[in-house]
């Protein structure tokens, strides 16, 4: 399937059929995610991989009893980091053993702790958040491309999902991303035409 038809045939899994897609297809989707690109290469992210029915069953609830949850294979929660200064010490010694000159690393590692330090915590949850959509997008579309489906969720309860899955204090629940065989058939997909929105 090349790049346009993953896109286009792509869509928002409302039930799945509950099978469980093996292994090393989920680790395949999962370096898919890793590597997707964010600002300065901070990855602010963390997603938790939850399989076990009896911790689906118990997010249900927390989720709008969406059945995505309970059906799907994964339920892939990705939490927004905003304790941005260790990522950036993590990125400065991963560039630190490449061939990058010590001069650029220190002007390139200065300008980030110089922009990350003028964030208020709001802007910098807010930051995270953003990158982790970007991760959220190609979990999706390596779904689709990996042979399997997907539901990327916004409805559910951030607060009962750091409570039910012990979350470390400082991760923010940000959105969902269940993905399985679906169970269910694509709407007619709906967007607003190109004029509307390129211009
Ligand atoms: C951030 C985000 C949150 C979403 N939350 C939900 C959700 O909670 N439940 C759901 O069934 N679909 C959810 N969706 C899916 C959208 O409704 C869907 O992508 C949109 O209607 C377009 O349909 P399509 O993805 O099938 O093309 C979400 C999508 C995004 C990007």
């Amino acid at each position: 399937m090349d790049y346009t038809d993953i896109v286009m045939q792509r869509y928002a899994t409302k039930k799945f059929d509950g099978r469980m897609i093996n292994e090393a297809q989920v680790l395949k989707l999962l370096d898919i995610i890793r590597y997707s690109p964010s600002a300065f290469n901070l990855q602010p992210w963390k997603i938790k991989v939850v399989t076990a029915a009896r911790i689906k069953e118990k997010l249900l609830p927390a989720t709008n009893s969406q059945p995505q949850v309970t059906t799907c294979s994964h339920l892939l929660v990705f939490c927004a980091n905003p304790e941005l200064e260790p990522l950036i010490g993590k990125v400065e010694n991963a560039l630190n053993r490449t061939a990058m000159p010590k001069n650029v690393i220190a002007q390139y590692t200065g300008l980030m702790k110089g922009y990350v330090a003028a964030m208020s915590p709001e802007r910098r949850l807010a930051f995270a958040r953003e990158q982790v959509h970007i991760a959220l997008c190609n979990a999706v579309n390596g779904a689709k491309a990996l042979g399997f489906d997907s539901c990327p969720m916004g409805g559910f309860n951030p607060a009962a999902y750091a409570d039910l899955l012990f979350l470390p204090e400082h991760l923010v629940p940000t959105v969902l991303c269940a993905i399985g065989y679906a169970a269910d058939a694509p709407l007619q997909k709906f967007r607003f035409p190109r004029e509307e929105i390129f211009f």
